[in-house]
């Protein structure tokens, strides 16, 4: 009789995005050391919160993650995938083919109205135009825009800007989007508006989302929170449903 073969072990499924003790220096005149091996599992379908002081080292986390720039130390994995193995062109496949970004200034495109705006993602990828009408339409329904296509972005309130910034973040259909600061320039009403919407992504669409943001009533929205503190995770990161531990 052959040996005893246990079943195969069936394990969680990988994660989809995946720090692992990684670093960034940043570097020049005064070397700067950014993030100092951090790790972070990012499973599908999360909605994160990164939250620290000022220069702690949240943006440049969500670049990491977003594969906007590679660390200096350690290794990012996009599904499984070391970022190290990939050329410069890979990386921006899986940028565009996964990845959302919504970041504080709205960077909507000044001379295009709504529609256009949320339609250029599509151009620049040859969509047809047909699948891009529809694409369009429905991501400004999400974000409840539809009544807004035609108008100017300097005609719309900043949250409806920003919830144009959503609709476009969403026209490659990403499996998640990062928002850095993505109610930083709005009051509270239109704060709530977009994260309403941000989170809704994240429930009814099993879209992961990370997001950056240093109002802590916003950050308690997500089911689990990072805490970054001089270019590390500190421990007081809790689930959903746990006592807040931090101040
Ligand atoms: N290109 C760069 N060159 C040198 N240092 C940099 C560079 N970019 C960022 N830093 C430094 O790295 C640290 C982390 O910056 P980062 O932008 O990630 O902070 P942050 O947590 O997003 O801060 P904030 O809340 O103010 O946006 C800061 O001390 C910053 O000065
Ligand atoms: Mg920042």
């Amino acid at each position: 009789m052959g040996d005893f073969t246990p079943f195969p072990v069936i394990g969680k499924p990988e994660p989809l995005l995946s720090l692992v003790e990684v670093s960034k220096l940043y570097d020049g005149a005064t070397p700067f050391l950014a993030l100092d091996r951090v790790s972070l599992d990012v499973r599908e379908g999360e909605f994160i919160s990164i939250i620290g002081p000022s220069g702690s080292g949240k943006s440049t986390l969500l670049h990491l993650l977003g594969c906007l720039d590679r660390p200096t130390g350690g290794e990012v994995f996009v599904q499984g995938k070391p970022l190290s193995a990939m050329s410069d062109d890979g990386v921006a496949d899986i940028r565009r083919d996964t990845i959302g970004f919504v970041f504080q200034a709205f960077n909507l495109a000044p001379t295009l109205n709504v529609f256009k705006n949320v339609e250029l993602p599509l151009m620049i990828r040859g969509v047809p135009q047909k699948e891009r009408q529809e694409t369009v339409s429905r991501n400004l329904e999400t974000v409840g825009l539809t009544d807004k296509a035609g108008s100017m972005p300097w005609q719309l309130s900043g949250g409806q800007k920003q919830r144009v910034a959503i609709a476009r973040a969403l026209a490659n259909n990403p499996k998640v989007i990062l928002a850095d600061e993505p109610t930083g320039n709005l009051d509270t009403k239109s704060s709530r508006e977009v994260m309403d919407h941000i989170s809704s992504l994240c429930r009814d669409r099993g879209l992961t989302v990370i997001l950056v943001t240093h109002e802590q009533n916003l950050a308690g929205m997500a089911d689990r929170i990072v805490r970054i503190v001089d270019g590390r995770i500190a421990p007081e990161a809790r689930k959903k449903g746990e006592r807040r531990r931090f101040a």
